[in-house]
């Protein structure tokens, strides 16, 4: 970066201050505090998980719900799977939910996606700035879950790896969802078991490598969310 500098040892100190330090201090400057990124932080600081209801708005929850749609009426979603086990039978008595895994850099055509990434990267940002977290890798899936399927409680950390460290997830079901349909998201903390449900908009953060969590069963329609993981490397 310095290949243009001709005046040796000074002129390169000069360029360090003047352009590169002022660049730095511009970078501290420009952060503007986001209280709701600061609720998250503070709720995950203090019990593990923060609930956030309207992350999205109903009118982007209605844009990601029709591009899910769409998707898995395109035949797109695959049966998940546990970890690296594949006996079909195993695992339906543990999930039962479909999924398709969504291409951060090809999602320039899906106006739902790009939102989606927007406000998501939004909050990496915020949480490498202040909280030093780290976090250099997504992976994020469309799920459905059928009337009549559950994800027994789990972990969402693999043996050998711990890269992930939060798990989100954002729900696109329907205005009209009831919670007689059931299908709450269950938080096994060390006080309480606590219930959410998967109300349209509303986002679900946690620590991965901490909370034991399990989906009820889906009594009625259809259960829809993308779910994902922010990573370190
Ligand atoms: C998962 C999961 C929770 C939910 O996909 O690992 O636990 O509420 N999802 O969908
Ligand atoms: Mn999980």
């Amino acid at each position: 970066m310095f290949t243009y500098i001709k005046c040796g040892e000074d002129a390169y100190l000069c360029c360090t201050l003047f352009i590169y330090m002022p660049n730095e201090l511009f970078e501290q400057l420009d952060f503007v505090e986001n209280p709701l990124f600061e609720s998250i932080i503070s709720d995950l600081l203090e019990k593990q998980y923060s609930i956030v209801d309207g992350f999205f708005t109903l009118e982007e929850v209605s844009l990601l719900r029709h591009s899910l749609l769409a998707k898995y009426e395109a035949d797109r979603f695959k049966k998940s799977a546990i970890g690296n086990r594949t006996n079909e039978e195993i695992i339906k008595e543990i999930r039962g939910d479909f999924i398709l895994w969504i291409d951060e850099s090809r999602i320039h055509e899906n106006e739902a996606e790009q939102l989606f990434f927007k406000k998501i990267n939004e909050l990496v940002d915020y949480l490498n700035r202040t909280c030093f977290m780290g976090i250099l890798q997504k992976e994020f899936h469309y799920a459905v879950y059928p009337t009549g399927t559950f994800y027994k409680r789990h972990l969402d950390t693999f043996q050998n790896d711990d890269r992930r460290k939060l798990s989100v997830v954002c729900y696109l079901n329907e205005d009209n969802w009831k919670k007689e349909f059931g299908e709450e998201l269950t938080l096994y903390t060390e006080e309480a078991e606590i219930d959410l449900l998967p109300l349209p908009g509303r986002v679900v953060i946690f620590e991965s490598q901490v909370l034991e969590h399990e989906v009820k069963v889906v009594k009625s329609s259809e259960r829809l969310s993308i779910t994902g993981w922010l990573k370190t490397r």
